[in-house]
């Protein structure tokens, strides 16, 4: 029976085998793709952290790989840009997109960086000055669960900046601002507290045993190094000429009529909750937004497969002749889920995108040290299904 018609019997039946013999003959990754690479990418990949983040240098490769300079690359699940960024960094034209304000925000940071160090750092001064001219806030206004993180002189500095900020469009300095919301680092802005997804690590860090992590943290000094880290390798602030972005779930967003490559990574199925783990940057990006997004795709199967249907669809259209489609898809392991994601998306590719053939499997071992979360234990390894257009 279709996965597309009942996700459940798929998912918990090993009809699927049929669909994961291509996974049995998986190619190993590449080693280098083990190699850490944060001492050689762009440092604006580094401004703010994100879940599922692929790494720079497996998206160099694949961008080099399965495009060339000047074609158009779409990628419709562009989280915090790391494909995007690495295809306009090499001469491609972007067509991105994400339903996550907080991946919106990070691609027009990336995207669209002050032309120097030297004017992002005047940047940082008039928006000092703008935050000052701003009234408040008032704390009492500010949610229990957003105040607990920060000593009350730093947050009223932390929101009158990001409020500044908003005001004038400056997409930038607000991801630089999110990039040190919150870690216990002396160069952050919260009481100490994990850096990837917020929590507080209070019982780690004792207030009586640790007073000087719990005092005022002035914004300016954080923000101007924050800014010359992010500017520290990075030689090219012209990106790109051609970049498209929109914001909306992959259901709502029209892609390019032709496109040349398609190389994304969706979201991993009931492994991560991109709202709840986004929640503070979210709260400054939009203090009255509610709660956070969530598509509801990394929770149910369902959504997922509607989503990767949706993804076929678009894909099977749009995909020029000989083009070429890259899908990374995560591993999770459900108690009703036997089987690596990647069998469903294989199922959906070959029924809902006919005229693409699948070329090969790449499986990726994700090393702990890549794990977003410590509490995810199932998310074990990346397969990059590569499907060519006959
Ligand atoms: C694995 S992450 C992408 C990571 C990205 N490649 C990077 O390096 O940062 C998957 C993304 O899918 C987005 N997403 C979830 N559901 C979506 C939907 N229905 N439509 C569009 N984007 C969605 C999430 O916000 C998340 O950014």
């Amino acid at each position: 029976m279709s996965v597309l018609r009942n996700p459940n019997i798929v998912c918990k039946n090993t009809a699927l085998c049929g669909h994961s013999r291509p996974l049995r003959s998986a190619i190993k990754a590449p080693g280098r793709w083990m190699e850490a690479c944060s001492h050689t990418e762009c440092t604006l990949h580094q401004i703010s952290p994100y879940i599922g983040k692929l790494k720079s240098s497996i998206a160099a490769d694949l961008i080099e790989k399965y495009s060339r300079p000047g074609d158009l690359v779409v990628d419709p699940f562009s989280g915090s840009a790391t494909i995007p960024l690495e295809a306009a960094l090499k001469g491609r034209r972007v067509f991105a997109s994400d339903i996550s304000p907080y991946a919106r925000l990070l691609a027009g940071a990336k995207l669209s960086p002050p032309r120097s160090l030297e004017k992002a750092l005047l940047q940082i001064e008039e928006t000092l000055q703008a935050a000052r001219r701003l009234r408040g806030p008032n704390l009492r206004d500010i949610p229990e669960w957003v105040r607990k993180f920060f000593h009350p002189k730093t947050l009223k500095e932390a929101v009158n900046f990001a409020g500044a900020c908003r005001n004038s469009g400056n997409e930038f300095l607000l991801a630089c601002l999110l990039g040190i919301l919150h870690h216990q680092r002396p160069g952050f802005l919260s009481y100490p507290s994990s850096h990837l997804v917020p929590y507080l690590r209070n019982k780690a860090y004792p207030r009586d045993e640790f007073p000087q992590m719990y005092t005022y943290r002035e914004l300016r000094p954080r923000m101007i190094a924050k800014v010359v880290r992010v500017f520290a390798r990075f030689s090219n602030p012209q990106v790109a000429p051609q970049i498209t972005y929109r914001q909306g779930a992959i259901q709502h967003i029209t892609f390019p009529w032709r496109f040349d490559s398609l190389i994304t990574s969706p979201p991993y199925m009931n492994a991560l909750d991109y709202g709840r783990d986004n929640r503070l940057r979210l709260w400054f990006i939009d203090p009255h937004s509610g709660p956070p997004v969530e598509s509801g795709v990394t929770r149910h199967a369902r959504v997922f497969i509607d989503a990767m249907c949706c993804l076929a669809s678009k894909v099977d259209a749009g995909l020029r002749r000989s083009g070429h489609c890259v899908l990374i898809v995560g591993e999770s392991v459900k108690r009703s889920f036997r089987g690596h994601p990647s069998s469903v998306v294989l199922q959906i590719m070959s029924e809902r995108a006919k005229s693409l053939q699948l070329r090969e499997v790449i499986s990726d071992e994700i090393p702990d040290v890549r794990r977003t979360r410590g509490d995810i234990k199932g998310v074990k390894a990346e397969h990059f299904l590569v499907f060519q257009k006959t």
